[in-house]
């Protein structure tokens, strides 16, 4: 029998009884688990292989919960707040001792999110405690954007994904914590940099390890197939190379029109959100298709194309 299931009063049960529940989100699914239950976050850690230095967003109702959970609250992470929440954003707050030390990897700050999906806020609203959640895949592999993506990772460990649909931004939220009272962008992501900077002014990025041992989860190589994939400029020549083997392909907007190629469009009309939305679900494809290599389109590096680039060059060998 299938775990894919809509039924919020089960997720609740489940959570509450300190179980694991698949649930849905605007980015990715998130594997869930109540925040206070040590059993819960454990099996959080194991299901996914995650390694325990690698801390887990908690997931709040409303951003009236973050008064409850942090020490203090920057101005601009106000303003963030309000502007964006629900929504793709994680801010990086300064704990209390009210959160575990196991969520955050016993680092001083935790990251804290209002997810945008009505079926999740609906759960969240009716359970006493928020829910930790990485994204529901093996520590490095894609991330899920549709349920089936979760069952095939995780059927025999889990009693539940809870439906939602297909993700409408289908990338990990935009992560950012302060230096002082200055927001740093730790990890690119659903939400733009210029809609950022648009409510903040001018926000500078740290989301490589070296730069930022504040954004741990940040790995050089993440988010990966399984099928050898690259990253290119030029799709169509670096096809050509590869002429004796099965090619998939991921391209923008434009397609090669090459029947020997297995091709996968982002998005036609050229939308970055389309082209979001399907880039997990596209990788996931192709990767069942047991190709021999997967060529990828860099994204032109603005908006969510510069969010998309990071993603790819960490799932590829870049060339
Ligand atoms: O869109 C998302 O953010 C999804 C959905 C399910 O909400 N969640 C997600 O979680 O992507 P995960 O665990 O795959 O990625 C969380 C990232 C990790 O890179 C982790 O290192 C970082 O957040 N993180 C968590 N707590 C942190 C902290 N206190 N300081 C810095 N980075 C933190
Ligand atoms: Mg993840």
């Amino acid at each position: 029998m299938s775990i894919i299931s809509t039924d919020i009063q089960k997720a609740v049960h489940l959570l509450t009884n300190e179980e694991l529940v698949a649930i849905p989100t605007e980015t990715v699914y998130g594997l869930a688990g109540n925040i206070y239950s040590e059993k819960a976050v454990k099996r959080i850690f194991s299901t996914k292989k995650r390694p325990f230095f690698n801390p887990l967003i908690v997931h709040i109702a409303s951003a009236k919960a973050l008064q409850t959970m942090t020490t203090h609250i920057p101005e601009k992470a106000k303003l963030l707040a309000d502007a964006f929440w629900p929504g793709s954003m994680t801010l990086v707050l300064k704990k209390n001792e009210k959160i575990p030390d196991m969520i955050t990897a016993g680092k001083d700050t935790v990251a804290i999110r209002v997810p945008n999906h009505p079926v999740t806020l609906a759960l969240l609203k009716q359970l006493p405690f928020p829910l930790a959640a990485p994204s529901a895949n093996p520590f490095g592999s894609i991330s899920p954007t549709k349920p089936e993506h979760v069952e095939s990772y995780f059927k025999n460990d889990i009693l539940q994904v809870l439906d939602g649909g297909a993700c409408s931004n289908g990338i990990e939220s935009t992560i950012i914590g302060f230096e002082k009272e200055t927001p740093v962008i730790f990890r690119l992501g659903a939400l733009a940099l210029e809609d950022i900077e648009a409510v903040v002014g001018s926000v500078s990025i740290k989301n490589k390890k070296e730069e930022s041992p504040d954004a741990p989860g940040m790995l050089a190589r993440h988010y990966a197939p399984s099928t050898q994939t690259l990253l290119v400029d030029d799709v169509a020549s670096e096809a050509k190379k590869h002429s004796t083997k099965k090619v998939g392909v991921l391209v923008f907007k434009e397609s090669l029109n090459n029947s020997s190629l297995t091709e996968i469009i982002l998005s036609d009309n050229g939308s970055m959100q389309e082209a979001a939305s399907k880039l997990y679900d596209s990788l996931h494809e192709l990767d069942r298709q047991k190709l021999d290599i997967i060529i990828a389109e860099r994204l032109p590096n603005n908006g969510l194309g510069k969010s998309m680039n990071d993603r790819l060059q960490r799932a590829t060998f870049t060339i």
